[in-house]
């Protein structure tokens, strides 16, 4: 546990809805009365964004898989150093959009990066830094990816390189996740992201209530 703030994460595939519901979930902790920043990875500082635009832009480069784990962890511990461990210091409530479990995901389930480099560069970089909580939106692949083509279209992103990969690539991603989130139970919460988006709501906001308790945030 971080010694006074509370580092939270949201994870899951495209469309699963971390966004919007990193958006309520902040307003609900604010209305507590708890100071929030909300950041994102790849990102969340201008040189780790720099990084980002080279791996989720359609012409940001062909990046081996391994490759792209050492840039996403070049981006994080700049993230984790400069960004959340002061606000963390100063007491604050982090919520990450995507962190370390992603390049789990992503790179080792995804794209079969082997699951150990992965766990030593997290070490090398972060040593035993992790998130407090981690909401893992778990939705069905083709629900995801209808939701993430929308987004796309209404946003006129071109951040569109893992919706163009295939639904294998996806299903190993949902499977990914579970995974991990079997290893870590105490630390992540696999939320059903099928239903409405007030349906996620309450559940997330059923797991926050009783880890605000736990931690005495
Ligand atoms: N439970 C839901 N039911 C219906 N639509 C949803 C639900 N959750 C999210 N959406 C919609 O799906 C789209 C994608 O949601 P959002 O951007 O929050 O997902 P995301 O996990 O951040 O996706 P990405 O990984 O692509 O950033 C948005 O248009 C959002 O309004
Ligand atoms: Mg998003």
């Amino acid at each position: 546990m971080s010694p006074t703030g509370l580092f939270i994460t949201l994870e899951g595939g495209e469309g699963s809805g971390k966004s919007t519901q990193i958006r309520r979930l902040a307003g609900f902790l604010e209305k507590q009365g708890h100071a929030v920043i909300v950041t994102r990875e790849p990102g969340g500082t201008p040189e780790a964004e720099k990084i980002r635009n080279l791996l989720v832009q359609r012409d940001g480069g062909d990046w081996t898989p391994l490759t792209e784990c050492l840039l996403l962890f070049a981006a994080r511990v700049m993230h984790v150093e400069t960004l959340i461990k002061p606000a963390l210091a100063a007491g604050k409530i982090v919520i990450s959009d995507r962190f370390t479990d992603s390049t789990r995901a992503y790179q080792s389930y995804g794209h079969g990066v082997d699951r150990d480099v992965i766990e030593k560069l997290n070490t090398l970089t972060l040593g035993d830094f992790k998130p407090d909580v981690t909401f893992i939106l778990d939705v069905e692949v083709e629900e995801g990816l209808a939701r993430a083509g929308k987004r796309l279209a209404r946003d006129e992103s071109s951040e569109d390189k893992y919706e163009l990969l295939g639904p294998s690539f996806h299903q190993r991603l949902r499977d990914g996740y579970l995974a991990i989130a079997a290893r870590e139970p105490g630390r992540c919460h696999v939320v059903n992201a099928n239903g409405t988006l007030d349906e996620v709501t309450d559940a997330i906001e059923h797991i926050m209530a009783e880890v605000v308790k736990a931690h005495a945030v």
